[in-house]
């Protein structure tokens, strides 16, 4: 398995991978994220669940610059966040967005070369075609994306963030529109990536999916952190139910 790269331990008392502290965002008078803390460590798989508004999104993006805080701080290793794309992936982070955003007319191959730019030819396509082959995807290198069903192209998604081998992974939804057997794969995709020392933060909006991966979870609702731990005691917590059938019981 030639994916992830085992990546060495931080020391004992080092910053975790991903700190945010305080963080709050708003969209005009819409407080869109209001004193949110949480953090990552390296080899950690920490799920950002809630319903759907309650801010997930709004919180990936300020990890990764796209969304300008009012207040609060981010760091990765203890060290501010790049803001360029270039940056983020020099510092080793790595996302997949809600939507896929992927590029019809382009193959697969060519989609998971691109975060590879600069690097020399041949060590670009062996490292693409590693992550193609550890993704199940080695035999559609050639495929155009947009003649992929739905789960596949997903997992290319996954492919052109993995190519960088990142040590902190962002996943926003990365569950969405899958069915059970390619969530299961999934889960184990990126269980495995976790176990090589990345951190991933997990932007979900089902519950069921996170359960049996995340080693913690912290609940959103209304911008506002209601609920933390680990899958038992987020489960067995009334305040997590409660803004869920909420959103059943408003729709
Ligand atoms: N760019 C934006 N401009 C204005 N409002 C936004 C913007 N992005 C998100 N929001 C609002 O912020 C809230 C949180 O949205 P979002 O983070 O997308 O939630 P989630 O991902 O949990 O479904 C929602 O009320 C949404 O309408
Ligand atoms: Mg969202």
């Amino acid at each position: 398995m030639s994916v992830p790269t085992p990546v060495p331990r931080p020391a004992p008392g080092a910053p975790p991978r991903l700190q945010v502290d305080g963080l709050t965002v708003a969209f005009g008078g819409l407080t869109a994220l209001d004193d949110v803390t949480f953090d990552v460590g390296h080899g950690e798989v920490v799920a950002l669940i809630g319903p759907n508004g309650a801010g997930k999104t709004t919180a990936f993006n300020a990890v990764c610059g796209l969304v300008r805080r009012r207040a609060g701080r981010i760091a990765l290793d203890g060290r501010p966040v790049p803001r360029s794309t270039v940056g983020l992936t020099r510092a080793g982070v790595a996302r997949t967005l809600q939507g896929l955003g992927l590029f019809d007319g382009l193959t697969v191959l060519e989609h998971v070369l691109a975060p590879l730019g600069r690097a020399p030819r041949a060590e670009a396509s062996a490292a693409a075609l590693a992550v193609l082959a550890d993704l199940g995807l080695g035999d559609l290198a050639g495929r155009r994306v947009d003649e992929l069903p739905y789960p596949v192209r997903k997992r290319v998604a996954l492919a052109r963030a993995l190519v960088t081998r990142p040590t902190l992974l962002l996943l926003d939804e990365p569950a969405g529109g899958l069915g059970s057997e390619d969530i299961a794969d999934l889960a184990a995709t990126v269980r495995r990536v976790a176990d090589g020392g990345c951190a991933v933060l997990l932007v979900e909006h089902h519950v069921d999916f996170v359960m049996g991966l995340a080693d913690r979870i912290v609940v959103l609702d209304f911008g506002r952190v209601i609920a933390r731990g680990t899958p038992a005691d987020v489960q067995a917590d009334p305040a997590v139910e409660a803004a869920y059938l909420g959103v059943q019981a408003a729709s």
